[in-house]
């Protein structure tokens, strides 16, 4: 069977219970932590930044997946490395050098992603792909949790799926946003292998069982 990660997205979390919140995902089936970083610049808001991760990373018994919606990203990669962060992705299109940003990245010990919005072609991460441990397909417009899932992702994922079976089978294909216990066959049948989910997860009413769903293809 295909082993599926799941990255519940912590932006759907209760912030004054987020301790609550970390705990019952160091006890569940989920993979990783994802953390959405928005800056109210690339994205249309601002979500929580450095001291929240380096708080989430006290408890975290799992990796922290971060996801930057952030522009100039560059200008962070030792503090995210500092603050805890295990994967750091940052967003094809607030980068200008994204070959030397993934350098950075990996030169500072971490997994380095590629994210790209709904607008943006997979094709375009061709020549980018082979220097890199993660894809991000976001399958709704960053900046808010609890949006629709965006159908013509599912095409996405399976022309970057084909693309990485020939230059790097081992990249994670991730995929992010509008993922729910609905919808996560087709995605992972279309070639994810890694699911974000947020409102799913925290608006369940048993979140373990959620995560567990998301796990189960
Ligand atoms: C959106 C973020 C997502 C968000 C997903 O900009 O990148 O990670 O939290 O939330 P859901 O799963 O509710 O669409
Ligand atoms: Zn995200």
């Amino acid at each position: 069977m295909k082993k599926i990660i799941v990255s519940p997205s912590l932006l759907s979390a209760d912030f004054n219970n987020l301790g609550k919140d970390i705990e019952m995902i160091n006890r569940s089936e989920a993979d990783w932590f994802h953390l959405d970083i928005m800056d109210g610049v690339f994205v249309p808001n601002i979500s929580f930044g450095l001291p929240v991760v380096k708080s989430v990373k006290k408890l975290a018994q799992k990796p922290l997946d971060v996801h930057l919606m952030i522009v100039q990203p560059e200008r962070y990669i030792t503090a995210f490395k500092n603050a805890g962060a295990d994967i750091l992705t940052v967003h094809y299109e607030a980068c200008t050098h994204l070959h030397r940003t993934i350098q950075e990245i990996k030169a500072a010990d971490m997994k380095a992603g590629v994210s790209v919005n709904p607008h943006t072609s997979v094709k375009l991460l061709e020549d980018i792909l082979p220097e890199i441990d993660l894809v991000l397909i976001m399958s709704v417009n960053p900046g808010f949790g609890g949006q629709s899932f965006i159908k013509n992702s599912l095409k996405k994922i399976t022309e970057i799926r084909n693309l990485a079976n020939v230059v790097n089978p081992e990249v994670i294909i991730e995929v992010d946003g509008g993922v729910d216990t609905n919808n996560h066959r087709e995605i992972v049948k279309a070639g994810a292998n890694a699911l974000v989910a947020g409102s799913a997860v925290f608006g369940a009413e048993n979140p373990t069982e959620a995560i567990a769903k998301l796990k189960t293809i």
